[in-house]
């Protein structure tokens, strides 16, 4: 628990980025040491159910925590990419981002109909981002039984996108 509260004092606030009167998170200071990075990887795992069958973390930060979260659980990944980036997609879904869309694309048969999966990111903010990948894992017949970040940046009201999901969160801010 120590650890941990040790770890998320790494996150560094960064004012007015990426623009002015914004307060961003800056989690690099924290993945840059090893065992803060080991530390919250095993407390998002020991979150979540025994049996996931997959993680799907976001690009592109979200791959940062998926592949060492997967190892950690002993289970598989499937991530999810920006729009352009696959070869070959299952399904595509186009979300609000504060200003504008973005789209997040599924690779095309990884994830099979029925599976648990885990999704993964670094900051859940207005949301937009986690509902889309909520999105694509149940257009692709998969179960999201939760959702994992490091960070929850409440005054964006996230969780208001994830009706009934699990969301799990080591810090709230
Ligand atoms: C950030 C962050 C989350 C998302 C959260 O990613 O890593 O994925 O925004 O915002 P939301 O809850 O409002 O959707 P970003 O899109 O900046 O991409 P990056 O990981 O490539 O930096
Ligand atoms: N930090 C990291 N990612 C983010 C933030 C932040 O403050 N806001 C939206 N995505």
């Amino acid at each position: 628990m120590a650890d941990l509260r040790r770890a998320l004092e790494l996150v560094r606030t960064v004012a007015d980025f990426p623009e002015p009167g914004v307060l961003f998170r800056d989690l690099n200071p924290l993945f840059a040491d090893v065992g803060a990075l080991r530390t919250v990887v095993d407390a998002m795992a020991a979150a979540l159910p025994a049996d996931v069958d997959v993680v799907a973390p976001v690009e592109a930060r979200g791959f940062l925590l998926g592949a060492p979260l997967a190892l950690a659980l002993g289970c598989g990944m499937v991530p999810v990419r920006k729009a352009g980036k696959l070869p070959a997609v299952a399904a595509r879904v186009d979300y609000q981002l504060e200003y504008g869309t973005a789209s997040l694309e599924l690779p095309a048969e990884v994830l099979r109909e029925g599976q648990r999966v885990a999704v993964v990111d670094d900051v859940l903010a207005t949301g937009g981002t986690v509902a889309a990948v909520c999105e694509l894992v149940e257009r692709a017949g998969a179960e999201v039984v939760a959702v994992s970040v490091v960070l929850e940046l409440t005054a964006l009201g996230g969780r208001g996108q994830l009706p009934g999901r699990e969301v799990q969160a080591l810090q709230a801010l």
